[in-house]
């Protein structure tokens, strides 16, 4: 069965900069093979990755609602979206990009959502690892009836406002049918020593620190080069940070 590691944290504060470098980890590592899916509607992973991304799940769904009847004639609905669904599928060397893209508009998306979701329920099975960048609101977790996450990554920044958001987080899940067996603080942009404040706040929410990175230049100057962070050196403070939570991570 895959492993599914999961990001989630309010908007701005680094999930899909860890869910890159998580990625770089593992395909540095060799581990294979691994679906990545940017489940985040203002979505950039796969610009994070240096990868053009032209069609989403969401593109799918809307397509097909506008002209339901497009399904090219003799072949089944379900084949007809699931061969489309195939097609948005990116494929690198180290892993392959699924993009969530759009949430739906108004009408009946039962039956195009049902088919969707059996699609990726069916193609997560075909991958070792599975790395889910979410949104602050974690839709896209929590609208699945039941699943697992072995490893729930909450991100925050180093302010209470990010701490805030996961410690709602924390209490949603509550009501999720979502069994997670892992699950861990990563704190951004942490200096070297994290303040008192910032720690209580940090032990009242009672999720273990398992990450602290520190700010990395190296990370804006990617960003403004358009260069995937795949690329960035081994000793880039943020890969560092990234790799030995990894490591650690895995070897559970
Ligand atoms: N440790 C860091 N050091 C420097 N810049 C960072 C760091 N982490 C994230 N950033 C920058 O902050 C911005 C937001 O990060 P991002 O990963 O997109 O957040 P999110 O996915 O949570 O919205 C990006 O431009 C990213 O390059
Ligand atoms: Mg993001």
């Amino acid at each position: 069965m895959s492993k599914i590691i999961a990001l989630a944290g309010k908007g701005g504060v680094g999930k899909t900069t860890v869910s890159a470098l998580a990625l770089r980890y593992l395909a540095k590592t060799g581990a294979s093979p691994v679906l990545a899916v940017d489940a985040d509607p203002n979505s950039n992973l796969g610009e994070t990755l240096g990868m053009d991304v032209t069609k989403t799940v969401g593109d799918v769904r809307e397509d097909f609602m506008r002209d339901p009847q497009g399904v090219p004639s003799g072949m089944d609905k379900i084949v007809y979206i699931e061969m489309l669904m195939n097609q948005i599928i990116i494929e690198t060397q180290a892993f392959d990009l699924l993009v969530m893209g759009r949430q739906e508009g108004q009408g009946c998306y039962c039956m195009v959502n049902n088919i969707l979701n059996r699609f990726t329920e069916q193609l997560s099975k075909n991958y070792k690892y599975l790395l889910v960048d979410n949104e602050a609101g974690m839709e896209h977790l929590s609208r699945r009836t039941s699943g697992k996450v072995d490893m729930l990554l909450l991100v925050t920044d180093y302010a209470l406002r990010g701490l805030r958001a996961v410690a709602r987080i924390k209490e949603m899940l509550g009501g999720l049918k979502l069994a997670v067996t892992n699950i861990g603080l990563v704190v951004n942009r942490a200096p070297e020593e994290l303040g008192s404040v910032f720690l209580a706040e940090a032990e009242k929410i009672d999720i273990p620190i398992v990450c602290k990175i520190p700010e990395d230049k190296a990370l804006l100057e990617f960003d403004m080069e358009r260069k995937s962070l795949i690329d960035l050196p081994d000793d880039s403070p943020a890969v560092v940070a990234v790799d030995a939570m990894m490591k650690d991570m895995l070897a559970k």
